[in-house]
């Protein structure tokens, strides 16, 4: 049933390809144009005249969750918040009858996550679901949604499922987009056509990439910390590289937003800390040209995740992971690859069960 693969998690890092296509499939009409979510279609009119979406989620759910803000406000222009749901339901929100909320849940069992959508609906909220699991408890309280198709994940680190939340937050986003006005049809297609396109390039990062993160991983089996670092876009996909790290190899790692590094981290930064820092060519590079200067500086140790052919921060970087160029608003789905494989490897050569991590269940049903 792994087909193949040692664990599950290698197998379903594997799937990301197929289960982002799946995900697209029959939503995404790149000839026609068009992008069909009935879900969210059959209540546009809400999420036009929402005062703001609130996203609601934990653990990798919520770092989809904050790449969706980025995407909603970007392209939707309609203002969002992320939410851990278990601050949310504990803290007596301001919710009225014109939010949206988004729950987002692989296993659609999360404890934190229903309890929090049950009070949004209770102050009259309009309820969304994005879930993996058919029929879950979350999928069947909310008043509507749209499933990912990454099909079961059984891996306890979540990631084709992660790629998937990202490919419907994606697809919401330019959709409402397109509908309310603020992305221009040009723009549309040629945004269209390009996530069409995705699933081959990862199918490319797979490649490219699966020998030379088994090679890096070596280097670092006697780790016990790690530093993660992107910005924009790929600030909320380096909190989920760490976080990848941290639950399956057990070394202690952190995400930041690369900016946030002179505020405090940069006091950690010696020959020992290794650095893995997100520098796609679109998204704010000059910045962290001069991020890796600064570390290189107090000789950390870099892993650079760039676009094929980059120059500047490879000239830098102890080690360089290549990933094929793509807008902004894609990378962190290809640049989380390579950092699912190099947590795997990591932890697969520190001999730990990673596909289940002492102390975490798949599904936390427990608050
Ligand atoms: O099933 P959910 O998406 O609601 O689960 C949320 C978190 O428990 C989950 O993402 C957790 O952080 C994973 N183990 C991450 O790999």
């Amino acid at each position: 049933e792994k087909g193949g693969y040692e664990h599950f998690m290698l197998k379903e890092i594997f799937e990301q390809p197929k289960s982002i296509h799946d995900t697209m499939r029959g939503r995404l009409l790149v000839d026609e144009g068009v992008i069909k979510m009935a879900g969210i279609w059959d209540h546009v009119e809400k999420f036009k005249n929402a005062n703001r979406i609130i996203i609601i989620a934990c653990g990798t759910s919520w770092h989809a969750g904050l790449i969706g803000e980025y995407l909603i406000e970007e392209y939707a222009r309609i203002p969002v918040e992320v939410e851990y749901a278990s601050e949310f339901r504990y803290r007596n929100p301001i919710i009225t009858d014109k939010d949206v909320v988004i729950a987002i849940s692989q296993s659609g069992e999360t404890a934190d996550t229903m309890a929090a959508l049950k009070l949004a609906k209770e102050k009259g909220a309009f309820i969304y679901g994005i879930c993996n699991v058919v029929d879950s408890s979350i999928a069947r309280i909310t008043d509507a949604g749209s499933y990912t198709h990454a099909g079961p994940e059984i891996g306890v680190a979540s990631t084709k499922a992660f790629t998937a939340q990202l490919t419907i937050l994606t697809l919401i986003a330019f959709k409402l987009g397109k509908h309310n006005g603020n992305l221009g049809n040009a723009e549309f297609m040629s945004l269209i056509s390009e996530l069409d396109a995705i699933p081959k390039k990862i199918e490319d990062v797979l490649s490219a990439t699966h020998e030379l993160t088994q090679e890096i991983a070596k280097d670092f089996i006697g780790a016990t910390n790690f530093l993660y670092l992107g910005r924009g876009y790929n600030y909320p996909a380096a909190l989920e590289g760490a976080l990848k790290l941290k639950e399956i190899s057990y070394i202690h790692a952190e995400g930041y937003p690369a900016a946030e590094m002179k505020h405090g981290p940069i006091a950690l930064i010696d020959e020992n800390m290794p650095i893995v820092i997100i520098a796609p060519k679109k998204g704010h590079y000059d910045k962290i040209v001069s991020n890796v200067q600064e570390i290189k500086a107090r000789k950390g140790k870099v892993i650079a995740v760039v676009n094929k052919g980059d120059q500047q921060v490879s000239a830098m970087a102890d080690y360089v992971i290549e990933i094929p160029e793509t807008s902004e608003c894609f990378s962190p789905i290809v640049a989380s690859v390579p950092l699912q494989l190099l947590a795997y490897y990591i932890a697969v050569y520190r001999g730990a069960n990673v596909d289940q991590p002492r102390n975490l269940a798949k599904s936390v049903t427990v608050e």
